[in-house]
């Protein structure tokens, strides 16, 4: 009832009020709690950035301990849920893996699901921020035949998923410090982005009274899709595929300047930043970085330059104020880790995770929040009389 206004994709309608993340879209300015991403970025851990989005604060030196000791204890998962691995197909996207196991893990934890108990809350977040990169982990290790490692809790967070991901019982595994330091960085960058799709659909499922994990779960299905975190991947298969069919840079921008169906400047456009994203050009140095590591250079970070240096000069992307964003160099980086093209957007739910929970955390606390339920403009047939099966 009432006036109801159309705005699909919620270009100008905000959803919520929130004191989390603060982006400046024309500026390229992106800041949480106040702080500039490239000052997190630069000076701070992963861990501390999940604490200042949760908390609000930055954490002392105490609560840094104490937050790192709580989510170390909790690496572990329940044995049956280890099991859980096996029921899937090797050939299982990663992404429906996660999302299906953070909805599993609800079912383990049924005394503290209530999403309006803030201390029910807060050890169901420290849970997932503990188990998801254990899972994550598992979802690559069952998809190339290995047995699943347990964590080891003298490691540190980022070290803890690179020694479950590539760890061999065979060998002993050591943690290339620099590999772990950019990571860390990059689930930093990732760590939250205000109202997107999956920040939204987050709120949107928990906005019913629904549990953290079933909410996350949801969140992990929206990131999963190409236009959101699953660009990481889809860049890199565009690269690929530029690569493949000779490396000309120039033919495949006119394909995506002519619209052909199915062919977009993957890593390029975002629906706030109408200026470079500024994540985009921290990832574009790491990428630098990372990739003067390896012993032969990869040829599709040429490519990647040059597309860049394309667009950035040609009018159809000055005209629609297309920038690169995080996913344009992120999947390239990964690739030097030795991460599989499709666990790419698996390690955007790991970053993403705490701006998830503290979103959450916002919302069930907020007195002002409601049911989220859109309207909508009814485009269908007016009231007609049922006609039986037989007379159709
Ligand atoms: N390549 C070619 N043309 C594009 C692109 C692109 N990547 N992005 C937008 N456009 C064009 C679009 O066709 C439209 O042109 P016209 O005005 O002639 O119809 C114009 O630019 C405006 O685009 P839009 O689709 O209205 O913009 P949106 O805000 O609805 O979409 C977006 C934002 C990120 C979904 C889109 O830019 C896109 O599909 N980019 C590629 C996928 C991608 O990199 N996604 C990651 C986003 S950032 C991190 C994250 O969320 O995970």
């Amino acid at each position: 009832t009432g006036f109801v206004t159309l705005d699909q994709g919620f270009v100008n309608t905000a959803s919520t009020t929130s004191a989390i993340t603060y982006i400046d879209g024309d500026q390229g300015i992106l800041r949480y709690r106040g702080y500039p991403i490239e000052q997190l970025a630069e000076k701070s851990t992963f861990l501390e950035v999940s604490y200042l989005l949760m908390n609000g604060e930055l954490p002392t030196a105490a609560q840094l301990q104490d937050f790192a000791d709580k989510i170390r204890v909790h690496t572990l998962l329940q044995e049956e849920m280890r099991t859980f691995f096996s029921s899937f197909p090797r050939n299982a996207h990663p992404m429906s893996v996660l999302s299906s196991a953070v909805t599993a893990l609800s079912t383990f934890y049924q005394d503290a699901l209530d999403p309006l108990d803030s201390e029910q809350v807060d050890i169901s977040a420290i849970r997932l921020m503990a188990k998801l990169p254990t899972i994550a982990a598992y979802t690559y290790k069952k998809s190339i035949g290995h047995p699943l490692p347990y964590p080891d809790n003298s490691l540190d967070y980022v070290e803890n998923f690179l020694r479950l991901t590539f760890g061999l019982p065979t060998v002993q595994y050591h943690v290339d410090p620099k590999v772990a330091k950019i990571l860390d960085m990059l689930f930093i960058l990732h760590a939250d982005h205000e109202q997107n799709c999956s920040t939204s659909s987050v709120r949107l499922v928990g906005s019913s009274q629904a549990n953290l994990f079933a909410s996350i779960s949801a969140g992990i299905g929206a990131l999963s899709g190409p236009l959101h975190g699953g660009a990481n991947a889809a860049v890199l298969e565009m690269l690929e595929q530029i690569r493949k069919d000779g490396g000309d840079v120039n033919s495949f921008v006119t394909r995506v300047k002519n619209k052909e169906k199915g062919v977009k400047l993957m890593g390029f456009g975002h629906r706030v930043y109408k200026n470079y994203d500024p994540r985009a050009a921290i990832v574009k140095k790491a990428a630098q970085e990372m990739l003067s590591t390896l012993d032969k250079p990869d040829p599709l970070l040429e490519i990647a330059f040059k597309l860049e240096e394309i667009a950035l000069s040609d009018e159809y992307f000055i005209s629609r104020k297309l920038y690169p964003n995080v996913d344009f160099y992120t999947g390239l980086i990964y690739k030097a880790m030795g991460f599989p093209t499709d666990m790419f957007t698996v390690l955007f739910a790991i970053g993403r995770l705490p701006g998830w929970i503290a979103q959450y955390r916002e919302m069930m606390v907020d007195p002002a929040n409601k049911i989220g339920r859109p309207r909508q403009i009814y485009t269908g047939s007016p009231v007609r009389d049922f006609v039986p099966v037989e007379q159709r």
